[in-house]
């Protein structure tokens, strides 16, 4: 268009209104911001279905060896937009203590399943417990998820993560790993989360899950898997 606009300055008036009244300056102006803009965005798109590839692993169906400390990394990724601060909402904070794990023979999608359930009941906790204090008390305890790895015997890893949001009774305890059972307001919860947890964890790879738990005392699941299956 400039190029043309240099070679022949003088249109027709009919042209001329017609280049006015779409505002061909602007559009000038304005279509390589917008270009830039696509381009920004569909990298950005391509980085989410990368990272959503990643965590669901739908491309490796069968039991393999995994690097643990990699499926909780993406499935961190995938929460990152819950973990960072809102207006009114405080950061939540990721402690990590990653020991030193051998490969562990597992499902890989499904183990992933495993850490994004307990970490998004751990961020609601803690956006609950965010609710019933005040500001000031929010400031000097701040909201975290600490995540920690263990090798426990040369054939079992242990995974712990624990929140410091409002945490259970006893009662409710017992009941976690319920299917349809949930504490949370009708149309937020399925209370299907734990209960598929456990059946990936002790049907499916023959580990364990417990809860230690008290109100006002946050929570802390912790899951040992062995590192090779027995065929
Ligand atoms: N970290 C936690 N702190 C406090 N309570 C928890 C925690 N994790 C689970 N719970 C309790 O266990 C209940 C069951 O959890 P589960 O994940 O099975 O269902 P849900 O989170 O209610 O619904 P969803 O199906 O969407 O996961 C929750 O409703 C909550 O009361
Ligand atoms: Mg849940």
């Amino acid at each position: 268009i400039n190029i043309y606009q240099n070679v022949y300055p003088n249109v027709a008036p009919e042209i001329e209104e017609f280049l006015d009244n779409i505002d061909i300056e602007f559009i000038k102006e304005d279509i390589p911001k917008t270009l830039s803009s696509m381009k920004i965005g569909t990298q950005r798109i391509r980085e989410i279905v990368l990272t959503l590839r990643n965590f669901s692993r739908l491309d490796e169906a069968d039991m393999k060896p995994v690097n643990i400390h990699q499926g909780i990394e993406s499935t961190l990724l995938i929460l990152q937009s819950r973990l960072q601060a809102k207006p009114g909402k405080p950061a939540i904070e990721i402690i990590k203590n990653y020991s030193e794990l051998p490969n562990v023979e597992c499902y890989a999608g499904q183990l992933n399943q495993v850490f994004m359930n307990i970490l998004n009941n751990a961020i609601d906790a803690l956006e609950r417990s965010n609710h019933e204090t005040t500001a000031e008390e929010i400031k000097s305890d701040c909201s975290a998820i600490a995540i920690r790895t263990q090798l426990v015997n040369p054939d079992l890893v242990a995974i712990f993560i624990r929140d410091n949001g409002v945490g259970m009774s006893d009662s409710v305890i017992q009941k976690i790993f319920d299917p349809f059972f949930t504490t949370k307001p009708v149309g937020q919860g399925t209370g299907l989360g734990l209960s598929i947890t456990y059946q990936i964890v002790v049907d499916k790879h023959h580990g364990t899950i417990e809860c230690i738990s008290a109100p006002g005392q946050g929570a802390e699941f912790i899951i040992q898997i062995p590192c090779r299956q027995k065929r």
